[in-house]
Formats: structure tokens, sequence, C-alpha cells
């Protein structure tokens, strides 16, 4: 195992999300078992062609990590037709939501890996295969003894270092001020990365609101975004 397949595979040991009572509607159970055989690409524990799972395979591939209940990924897929969008989530609702949002909207530019997304980006997605990764709302763990399952740290980041190809982007959004520190700490702190903005930016036009970002401002948390640049 090389030094970059160890750092990987610490990253993955710490599992960056909770265990929520996952149970679906009979309305998500329903799409889940219609819809996902045309709309999921399987977890496999070795590198696949992710790519050739989409109708266009030559788009500039987006990953979206933790897409929750999917709303989102719907809209910006919908808004941004000229890029392919693999959401990777392991919440069950919210993949049998999107997969009901997928086909209502007629969104043909979308695939979900139902997995660890730690996982997916070790085994699944060659190297600099990605055009973009959103990371919107990651879960933030707030307290101090549970900061080490926040998603956004040095191995982890390094990891997404070597999955974008150069010129992709990297796009982060927190309600949580001293996470969204953290974020610009490990990105300065990575190579591999330039932050046009030199610090937090402005939302993207194309991204719409999510339900998360609604119950943060509901607590009066700032809303905090952040734009990399792979080099
Ligand atoms: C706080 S929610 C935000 C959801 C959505 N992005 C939004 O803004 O509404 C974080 C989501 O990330 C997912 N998540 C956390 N770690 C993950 C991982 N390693 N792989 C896949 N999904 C993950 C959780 O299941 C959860 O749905």
């Amino acid at each position: 195992m090389s030094g970059d397949e160890r750092v990987y595979r610490n990253v993955g040991e710490i599992r960056t999300f909770a265990l929520r009572q996952a149970r679906m509607s009979p309305a998500q159970r329903r799409d889940y078992q219609r819809l996902a055989s045309r709309f999921c690409i399987a977890f496999q524990q070795a590198s696949c062609d992710v790519r050739a799972a989409f109708g266009d395979p030559g788009l500039p591939l987006i990953a979206e990590i933790g897409f929750g209940m999917g709303e989102t990924t719907a809209l910006i897929a919908a808004r941004r037709p000229e890029c392919n969008f693999v959401g990777i989530e392991v919440y069950k609702p919210g993949i049998g939501k999107l997969l009901g949002l997928l086909e209502s909207a007629g969104l043909t530019n979308v695939r979900i890996i139902a997995h660890d997304a730690v996982a997916v980006l070790q085994t699944m997605i060659a190297e600099q295969e990605l055009d973009g990764v959103h990371i919107f709302f990651p879960d933030p763990w707030p307290k101090k003894r549970h900061h080490k399952r926040r998603l956004i740290q040095p191995g982890f980041v390094e990891l997404l270092r070597r999955r974008l190809r150069r010129g992709a982007y990297v796009y982060l959004v927190t309600d949580w001020r001293d996470y969204a520190a953290q974020m610009l700490d490990v990105f300065q702190a990575v190579d591999g990365f330039r932050n046009p903005y030199g610090g937090f930016c402005d939302r993207r036009p194309w991204r719409p609101e999510t339900s998360f970002e609604r119950k943060g401002r509901d607590r009066a948390h700032a809303i905090h975004e952040l734009w990399l640049e792979r080099i």
C-alpha cells in the first residue's frame, strides 16, 4: 500500500455521518424501488467509469457529497444542463426523494451513488476524474469531541485533490462559523488549491437555498461560502 493510499484509508476510519432513523415514506420507498435501477450506480470496491452511466458521458462531471433530500441537486441539475452530476448520499429517505424529483423534472444529467462518499472517492472515482465538487451544509459536528468526524479534514481534502482535474472547483457552504474557519484553514494548509477570493465569497446564482440553510438562518447563523480551484 502506498503512503497516499494509507492516508485515504485513515480518512475513512471515522464516519462523517450519524446513523439517523432512516424510515422512507411510502412514496420515497415506491420511487426507490421503481427508479433506483435507472438513476443509481451501485457502489463497488474498484474503479468505475462513472461517466459511462450518463446519456452524454462527455459533459463535465460534478460530484455532490451529502445531498440530503436532494432538492438542491435537482434544481442545480436543471439550471446547469451542460454538466453531469453524481450525488453521493447515505440517507435513504433523501435518496428516495431525489429519485422522485429526477423523474418528475425529466432530468437525465444526474446519477446517485448510495454509499459513504469517502469510500466512493477512495475506490470508485478515478484520479483527476471530477470537474467539480459540491459540499453544502456538511454535518457540523459542533461538539469539540466530535470535530474529528467533520468531513473537511486535511486527509479528505488531499483525497479530493487527487480526484479533481486541474482547473476543477470545490464549492463549500456552511452556517457554522467555526467549521467555516476550519475549512479555510484546511484548504490553505493543503497544496494544490487556490482561493480566487482570498476568503469567503458570494453565493453562486445557480445555488438555491437548502432546508438546512433555512434552519441555520432561523438560528441567526451567517452563511459562509467558499470556492476553491484546483491548480
Ligand atoms: C446536514 S445534511 C445537509 C444536506 C444538504 N446538503 C442540504 O444542504 O440540505 C448533511 C448530509 O450529508 C450526508 N453525509 C454526511 N457524511 C456523508 C458521507 N461520508 N457520505 C455521504 N453522505 C454523507 C448526511 O447523510 C446528510 O444527509
